[in-house]
């Protein structure tokens, strides 16, 4: 395990997402761009991982296959394999505690709307988006709360902590910018459609939750911003099934997405609330 760095860390969970791995190719391209052109003092960029997957590949920077490296241009990688149980999760922020520097970024990407992993005990067949009201079915339901919502806050509750801790607490000038992968399906107040009754569900609870941090935080940690982000529909896994009635120009790449989602990091500001903010930086309503 490598030592406690003074380095700006950025921590990715749920890294195995085609947004997340878009996300850190960009984090990985700019810093070697800012040091290239000299825009910055060479300060060295963490990256650290959390997947179910055993190491992270990453296309875009020829193929290399992410456990723990150096990768060029001053940018240090760990990689952490977790099965997202509260005890794992709270395990892994011990072990990040111990060598992260200032973290700056967090992002979540966990999410399911779709499934093919039959249930553990009852061999229950994978989870479909509910059109109808008969369709609901408990275990899809129990599996959609735990990965969408669940995870989610216990990864929160875990680095509270870490964030309040004198060697990271953020302060001054310095921010953390904290993004959850939500989705506009999860406003309240913009359902129309109906439908998705889980999915729909799982993400509203996700947004009280962060909704109700910020509450907290705004006490607690002025300094850390929560963002409820809606990335579009994005050309991943997750929306494959359904990509087929999607609008011209309106299916993102993975790439859009996550240079959106930089530009909104790098410029917003804490301000005591959470925002739930679509790929363009606009406010939904909750
Ligand atoms: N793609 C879209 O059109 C779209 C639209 C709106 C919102 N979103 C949201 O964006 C986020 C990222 O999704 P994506 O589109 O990048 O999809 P993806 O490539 O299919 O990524 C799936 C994500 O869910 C995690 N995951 C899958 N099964 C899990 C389980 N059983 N327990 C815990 N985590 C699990 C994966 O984590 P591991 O690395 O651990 O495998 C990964 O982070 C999701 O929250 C999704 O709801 C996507």
């Amino acid at each position: 395990m490598s030592e406690p760095t003074s380095a700006q860390t950025f921590i990715v969970i749920g890294a195995s997402s085609f947004i997340a791995k878009a996300f850190i190719e960009q984090a990985c391209h700019q810093h070697a761009g800012q040091q290239q052109q000299n825009l910055t003092v060479a300060e060295p960029l963490q990256i650290i991982t959390i997947s179910r997957q055993a190491s992270i590949k990453l296309p875009e920077l020829m193929g290399i296959e992410l456990t723990d490296c150096e990768l060029t241009g001053n940018i240090n990688h760990q990689h952490f394999n977790c099965d997202y149980q509260q005890a794992s999760i709270e395990q892994c922020v011990t072990d990040i505690a111990a060598i992260a520097g200032n973290v700056t970024r967090i992002v979540m990407c966990n999410g399911i709307l779709h499934s093919k992993n039959q249930h553990i005990s009852t061999n229950e067949p994978g989870l479909m988006p509910e059109k109808r009201i008969e369709d609901i079915d408990a275990h899809s339901l129990e599996q959609l709360f735990y990965t969408n919502s669940i995870v989610p806050m216990l990864w929160l509750s875990a680095l509270t902590p870490l964030l309040s801790q004198p060697r990271h607490k953020v302060s001054g000038e310095q921010k953390c910018v904290i993004s959850i992968l939500s989705a506009r399906v999860g406003s309240i107040s913009d359902n129309r459609l109906g439908g998705w009754y889980g999915y729909r569900a799982s993400k509203a609870a996700l947004n009280m939750l962060i909704k109700t941090t910020a509450v907290e935080y705004a006490r607690r940690l002025k300094r850390v911003k929560l963002i409820a982000f809606h990335p579009g529909t994005t050309d991943t896994p997750l929306s494959k099934p359904f990509q087929a009635n999607v609008p011209q120009g309106k299916l993102f790449t993975p790439a859009f997405v996550a240079n959106q989602l930089h530009q909104i990091m790098d410029s917003i500001e804490p301000d005591g609330e959470a925002s739930y903010l679509d790929w363009q930086g606009e406010p939904i309503n909750w």
